[in-house]
Parts: C-alpha cells; structure tokens; sequence
C-alpha cells in the first residue's frame, strides 16, 4: 500500500521503541507514535514519511492497551522529562528489562536464552531526583525556567515535576521573580546575549544540605548580595556561580565560585556519608542507589583478600562500599575534583585501603598492572559512551576472574560485553530502575572469566 502524508489509518501497537514511542505495523511499513502503547488500538495520522517507516500522531485511541494508564503530570507529551508516564510502572519496569535483553541479543550476538532478572523497581516512583538541571529563557517578556521539549531546545515552562526535589519550585520560583525584578536576562542561544544560563540545584537526601549553581554566561551574578538571603530563606545551604561563557550545548563550564556556604553538599548513601561539589558526578537517585550498590557488593561476593579496581569512580562511592570487604581497592576517575571528593570521602569515613588516581581509566589501569598491581575483580561504571576499547584490552590481557559492569546504556554494555565474550561470559544481568518514568535503566553485570 502507497502511504500518504496526513493520511489516517488504524493500527495496532505492538512495541515501543527506545526513546518511549509506541511502534505497530501496517502492510510491513512500521510506524512510530508518540504517546502510544504497547496494545492499544488506535487511529493515526501520518505526519512525515521515510522509506520503510514513518510517524504518526493518535488521533483516537479506539481500544486502550490493558497497560495504559492516565499521565498523572499535565506537561507529559510536551516536555523531554519523562516518556513512559502513559503506561503502568510495573509494564514500565517490564519493557526496560527487555530493552537490556534485546541489545545483548541484537548488538551483543547472545542467544535468545540468555537470562535478564526482573528489573528491581522504586516503591514510590515520584520525587527521587537529588539534582535538577533546568534551562532558563523568556517567554512573553518574563523569565522561564523548565525543561527541553523533545529534540529541541524550545523551553516548556514548569511549575511543578513530580521526579524533581520538593524543595526545587520554590527555588527556582525565587529565581526568576529576582531577575525578572532586577532586569536581569537569561542567556540567549540565539545571539550569544544575557547572563543566567542553566540552574542547577543539588539536594542531600540524608541532611538538609541543598547548593544552588547558578551557571552564567558572565564572570558574575547581578545583585547576588540580595538574591543570597531570598535563597537562604527556602532552603538553601550553599550558593555557588558556574562560568560558562562558550557558544555550547555543554552545560557546565570549568570554574565555579563559591558565593555562600561551604560550596559542597553532603549526603549518605547507607551509613558512608559522602561530599559532593557542583562538577562531581553522584547518582540522582538516591534511593535507588542503595539497592544498584548493594546489588554490586553481593555479585562481588567479597571474602577480604582481594585486590579491586573501581574504574570511572566518581567520588568514590562503589569503592568505599568495596574497600569494607577487600584487601584494597584503586578508584581511577578523570575529573579531579571528584578525585578530590573521593580522597576526602575515604578519610571522612575512615577507611585506609581505598587509593584514588586522576586521569582516563583506560591508562591508568594500565599503569597500576604494569607497577604489579593486579586486581582480582575490577568493576567499571562507565558514562553512555561505555568503555575506551584500551581498558577492555587491559582488562583482557590482565584477565581476572570476575567484572561487574554497570552500565547506564544498554547498547555499549552489548557492544563491550561482546568484545570481551573470548574472555567472559556474562552469569547475572541485573537491571536497576534508576529513573522511572524514562526509559533510561542501569543494568549490572557480572561477568566470569570462561
Ligand atoms: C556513570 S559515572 C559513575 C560514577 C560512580 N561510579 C558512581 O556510581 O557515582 C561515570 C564517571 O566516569 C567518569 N569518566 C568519564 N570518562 C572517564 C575516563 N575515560 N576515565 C575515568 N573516568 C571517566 C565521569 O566523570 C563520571 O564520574
């Protein structure tokens, strides 16, 4: 059948696709819809055409899917947050397992059998983010904070988001009043103008710590003497300037300035108690990074007398919960001040056989094999990237008998495990809902030497 732009047709869906959209197929031809899932029934227009697919709008849902529930939040559909809001948590949990296996079966060349575990899910699914990033912009003449919408950077404005902190509406809410009262100007994209950026807000879920980073386009903030006690007054610990004056989607620039406050937060993941400055990175939620860490520690299965690597550390958190139950442990990670953290960390927790290295994974691994540092287990928690082909090299040539691979892109974990599949074979898949709502999902692999 020849299709039409703006043709109507009715389809079943039958699948969803990585970024969240609802797939079914007519005569062959696959077409993605937004809003759409697994299930449903429904009549669509056609809003553009490639080759051998196209996209669709619903424009009725003749029969709902049995998994399809109303979106609780009134911007889903327009803003870029959450994808998955339309359908159940528990088939949300469902579908994110089966992204995990279809990869290693797609990308990783495993078989069909190879077993995923069900991914381990949040109680209550709302309010888990310790950090907010939002973009700030005009609309009407006032100032507007909020999130992308889908493949744009056309600001939605947001009152409210249910994944966010509690404490974030009345921050940003102080935020934007301050500059639309004092004349102070977002950023512009456009032409490179006006001062605020992005906000970023870091919140301790253990103490009442909360860091504002204001990121400009500027070496200072207008009035930041009288917008510092506005801020105090909701809440707010530690006030800190991030300059990022480049023409850039790169959202942090390098240097920060402390405004107010130690500049840092600090929270606890269990009974560890942890320092976090505005560039490290620390998982966003903090709930369920109890259960992704414990989930490591157990498939370490650790007796004591091991020598471990932690390869992209972060502030060194999976090292200090490793370094209870091992010999020693090395944590490499390439951003100093998150090395900086970790050291810290180490010493505020009082544990002395966690050893912390600045610089890329993939050479410092290396270089602590080669000065007769031989690790018995290492574990890698790489960005979305994955891992630089020279540490798997590293880590094939070394071999030791285990790997715990925690990953937060289903496709390069595939990609890597099947690199290192001579070696390895995988034993435990464990997903980790880290953001529910998204269909982003961590996955923890173990992995033994064959
Ligand atoms: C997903 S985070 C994991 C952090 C930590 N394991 C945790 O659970 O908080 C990845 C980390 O890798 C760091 N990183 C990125 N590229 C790196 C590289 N080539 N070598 C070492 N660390 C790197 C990032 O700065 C970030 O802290």
């Amino acid at each position: 059948m020849d299709f039409k732009k703006n043709q109507l047709i009715n389809i079943s869906i039958t699948d969803l696709s990585i970024d969240g959209m609802g797939i079914g197929k007519a005569d062959g031809f696959a077409f993605f819809v937004s809003g759409a899932a697994p299930g449903d029934y429904i009549r669509m227009q056609i809003v553009k055409l490639k080759k051998s697919y196209g996209y669709g709008i619903i424009k009725e849902i003749i029969n709902p899917s049995p998994i399809r529930i109303s979106p609780d939040c009134n911007s889903f559909g327009k803003c870029g947050g959450c994808s998955l809001r339309h359908i159940s948590y528990s088939s949300q949990l469902e579908f994110k397992r089966s992204i995990v296996k279809n990869n290693l079966v797609r990308i990783g060349g495993f078989p069909d059998s190879i077993y995923v575990n069900e991914a381990i899910g949040m109680e209550y699914p709302y309010y888990y983010r310790n950090k907010g990033q939002y973009p700030v912009g005009t609309k009407n003449g006032k100032t507007v904070v909020g999130f992308y919408a889908p493949r744009s950077h056309n600001i939605i404005p947001i009152e409210k988001c249910m994944l966010a902190s509690e404490s974030d509406s009345a921050i940003l809410k102080t935020i934007t009043s301050f500059m639309d009262k004092h004349g102070i100007a977002p950023y512009n994209e456009a032409d490179q103008t006006g001062i605020l950026r992005h906000i970023l807000i870091k919140t301790s879920h253990k103490t009442s710590d909360i860091m504002v980073c204001l990121v400009i386009n500027s070496t200072e903030f207008p009035f930041i003497e009288d917008l510092t006690p506005l801020l105090k007054r909701v809440g707010v610990t530690t006030i800190v300037l991030n300059i990022n004056q480049k023409n850039t989607n790169v959202i942090l620039g390098s240097k920060t300035k402390i405004v107010f406050g130690s500049g840092y937060i600090t929270d606890y993941i269990k009974d560890l108690k942890f320092k976090i400055s505005p560039l490290s990175f620390f998982q966003v939620n903090p709930v369920q990074t109890e259960k992704l860490y414990d989930t490591i520690l157990s498939l370490a299965d650790l007796k004591g007398n091991e020598i471990v690597f932690d390869a992209y550390c972060g502030i060194g958190t999976i090292s200090l919960f490793l370094a209870r139950k091992a010999k020693s442990v090395y944590g490499i990670e390439i951003v100093p001040q998150a090395i900086s953290d970790a050291k810290e960390n180490a010493k505020n927790n009082h544990i002395t056989n966690a050893f912390f290295y600045t610089g890329p994974s993939e050479t410092i691994c290396p270089d602590l094999c080669r000065k007769n540092i031989l690790p018995d287990v290492i574990v890698v928690d790489p960005p979305r990237k994955g891992c630089a082909p020279p540490l798997l090299e590293t880590i094939l040539r070394i071999s030791p008998e285990k790997l715990i691979y925690t990953s937060c892109n289903p496709s390069t974990l595939a990609r890597d495990l099947k690199y290192i599949s001579p070696t390895y074979v995988p034993t435990q898949i464990v997903p980790v809902d880290m953001f529910p709502h998204s269909t982003n999902v961590e996955t923890v692999v173990l992995l033994k030497r064959k």
